[in-house]
């Protein structure tokens, strides 16, 4: 790191740059220039209060003088500051590939097994960074070709690497796969994707599962904290594990941000992924200043920590944040990175804290200094239970904290999520919108305005009545396809309405496909993120609407739309022309050969009609027709052509009395 940064005048909680350069110096420095008392709480405690985990990125050399006990480090203030301040741990390369098992089957754990030592002497957790990475990862991995190899070596790494912390209590959860996504959403080409394909993934998650059943499992990248293609093929791969079984359970949004380059949409995208069940990690959080650094870039970067850390707070599956580092000194950034500095909490060389230790402190207290979580409530009792309602009352609680009661969360126990249904500020609530005939169990947790939360009432349940409801919901509108990939698609269509009394429970997305139409997806909104779509495939979809009694309605109008990518074979086309007259002629049947080599999965004719021809009927294919021009894409059963294979359509013209022109320029492409 360069130390040629303009010298700056920060005022510090602690220590003003004036203050660090007098000690340097030798200078008495009288006790008043220390501007504030540390009386201050650290962010663990405020951070544990609010129910999240606060941690840093831990270097093995400043920590533990990379040993296996830890009992001292390099750099004695990092070490006292690390352990005070912070609750969690991620050891910033100690266990990469690169350091666990640098040549085959020579395993290294000291570095690992020092900051685990460290972490567990101080009341922290560690969580294992990172299994399957493109970078850190050695050169005898890197260079293999033959699939079965990879496997048996990649297995193997991640057996002997979870399993050695798999008994450990410390040692909570792993990133399995690191950044294994492009800008554009395509997989990045790393050893793994090219030999053994997109299924590797999926492959690690079950093999870290293997290692260690209690283990949360997590996928990490960066530049997925918004909306956008990367972080939108992260989210349709992590729904498909959780539709398919793959052992997955968090994501880690790196967060290497740029000053004031936080995404507008950060919170939204959050909550879509903790909307799967998973829990979201803010886990590289870095906020970087291009140079110089002057106070109103560090006052921007306070500002930007904070709305990170309300942004985490405001999501109860956002588990916590770790922050890449603890002093500037010492940050990755920038020689590995990016040309801007300054990222962190901790200044360079003095450690004094910087506005936005100040900050994410104040985001993390509300402002208050309390972490003392109100009383437990009292066990709820329900009364009044309708179809839809039901009143609860519990004995209220009380805080002693200072920053006194706000209120009350009513959870409905579910497992892995537990939702809220109502935020009382009084210790009663009458609950609407309930399911009928439905079984409910709550409990409540008091709040404080600091945000700290009681511990779990007692549970009561209850049972919703039941509505004898025959009415079906309206027919939903008819679906809009959009963001259409090769085994993706979104689409969306204008809800239904339920006047039956028991609710509108959500919609049955089906496939239209002859006798039995299967369900591709069973939203509860007006809309469905598809996946696992055959490529190069044309889908003609409808939904219905289900209410909470079960009636369906009428199926929607149904849309047609084709999946893109696909093979390599090429094809050819030959118009038949069967008959002809004054007005018009029947082409039938229009072949279409495979000239490839291999299988093709669809294919695209074109072919213009002469001035005033116009199609009046046709079969076994879809057409598209934009003036003169015609577009013929296949039905399911002429799409997939073996090479020479062939397949037919037909089309009939009318034509204007006398005109003996024909349909012509017919061309093929595929896919
Ligand atoms: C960085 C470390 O901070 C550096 O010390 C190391 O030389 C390279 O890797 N994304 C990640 C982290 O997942 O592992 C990277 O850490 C930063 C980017």
């Amino acid at each position: 790191m360069t130390d040629s940064v303009p010298r700056r005048r920060w005022t510090f909680r602690r220590f003003s740059l004036m203050t660090a350069l007098a000690v340097v110096a030798g200078i008495a420095v009288p006790l008043l220039v220390i501007h504030e008392p540390a009386a201050a709480a650290p962010l663990r405690q405020h951070a544990t209060a609010r129910g999240k985990f606060f941690g840093y990125a831990a270097n093995a050399a400043l920590l533990c003088n990379n040993s296996a006990t830890c009992t001292s480090g390099q750099d004695a203030t990092y070490r006292n500051i690390g352990q005070t301040e912070f609750n969690q741990i991620t050891p910033e390369n100690s266990m990469k590939w690169q350091i666990t098992e640098p040549t085959d089957n020579n395993f290294q754990f000291a570095e690992g097994d020092g900051i685990v030592a460290n972490a567990t002497a101080n009341g922290q957790t560690v969580h294992g960074h990172t299994l399957l990475w493109h970078q850190q990862t050695p050169g005898y991995v890197t260079s293999i070709t033959n699939a079965a190899t990879l496997r048996t070596v990649t297995n193997d790494h991640i057996a002997q690497v979870v399993g050695r912390w798999a008994g450990n209590a410390t040692v909570t959860g792993w990133d399995v796969v690191n950044e294994a996504f492009n800008e554009d959403g395509s997989r990045r080409g790393n050893v793994w994707q090219n030999v053994i394909g997109n299924g590797y993934i999926a492959e690690a998650f079950t093999a870290a599962r293997a290692a260690d059943s209690n283990a949360q499992l997590c996928y990490n990248d960066f530049n997925i904290e918004g909306i956008n293609n990367k972080s939108t093929a992260v989210f349709n791969m992590v729904s498909q594990f959780r539709q398919q079984g793959v052992p997955i359970d968090c994501v880690g949004m790196q967060a290497h941000f740029v000053l004031n380059g936080i995404p507008g949409n950060f919170q939204q995208n959050i909550q879509r992924f903790a909307d799967l069940g998973l829990t979201v990690r803010i886990s590289e959080l870095d906020i970087r200043i291009p140079s110089p650094t002057t106070d109103t870039k560090l006052a921007q970067q306070a500002t930007n920590y904070a709305s990170v850390v309300n942004t985490c707070l405001a999501i109860a599956r956002c588990a916590g944040i770790t922050v890449w580092g603890i002093d500037d000194g010492h940050s990755w950034l920038p020689n590995e990175c990016c040309p801007e500095i300054d990222p962190l909490l901790f200044a360079r060389n003095t450690y004094a804290q910087k506005p936005a230790y100040t900050s994410v402190h104040n985001a993390l207290d509300n402002g208050t200094g309390d972490t003392t979580p109100p009383s437990t409530p009292g066990t709820p009792t329900a009364s009044n239970v309708g179809t839809t309602t039901a009143t609860l009352n519990w004995t209220a609680s009380t805080d002693t904290g200072g920053s006194g009661l706000a209120g009350y969360n009513v959870h409905r126990e579910q497992g892995a999520t537990d939702p809220i249904l109502a935020t009382p500020t009084t210790n009663t609530v009458n609950l609407t919108n309930l399911t009928p005939n439905t079984q409910y169990q709550i409990y409540i947790r008091a709040r404080d305005n600091a945000g700290n939360l009681s511990a779990a009432s007692g549970l009561v349940t209850f049972m919703t009545g039941q509505v004898n409801d025959t009415v079906p919901p309206s027919t939903p509108g008819t679906p809009t396809a959009s963001n259409i990939g090769s085994t993706t698609a979104t689409l969306n269509w204008a809800a239904s309405t339920d006047t039956g009394g028991s609710g509108l429970a959500g919609y049955n997305v089906y496939r239209e496909q002859g006798a039995t139409d299967p369900i591709l997806a069973t939203p509860t909104t007006n809309s469905a993120n598809l996946t696992n779509l055959t490529a190069n495939t044309s889908y003609q979809v409808y939904i219905r609407a289900r209410d909470n009694a079960g009636n369906l309605s009428n199926p929607s109008a149904t849309t047609t739309f084709m999946t893109t990518g696909g093979g390599t074979g090429g094809c050819s086309v030959t118009p038949t022309l069967q008959t002809q007259w004054p007005t018009g002629y029947v082409f039938e049947p229009t072949t279409v050969r495979n000239t490839g080599s291999t299988t093709i999965t669809t294919w695209t004719v074109t072919f213009t009609l002469p001035a005033g021809h116009t199609i009046v009927g046709s079969w076994n294919g879809i057409f598209t027709i934009n003036g003169q021009n015609v577009t013929v894409r296949p039905v399911s059963h002429n799409a997939t052509l073996a090479p020479n294979g062939t397949g037919t359509f037909g089309f009939q013209v009318s034509r204007p009395n006398g005109n003996t022109a024909l349909a012509n320029t017919f061309a093929c492409t595929s896919p």
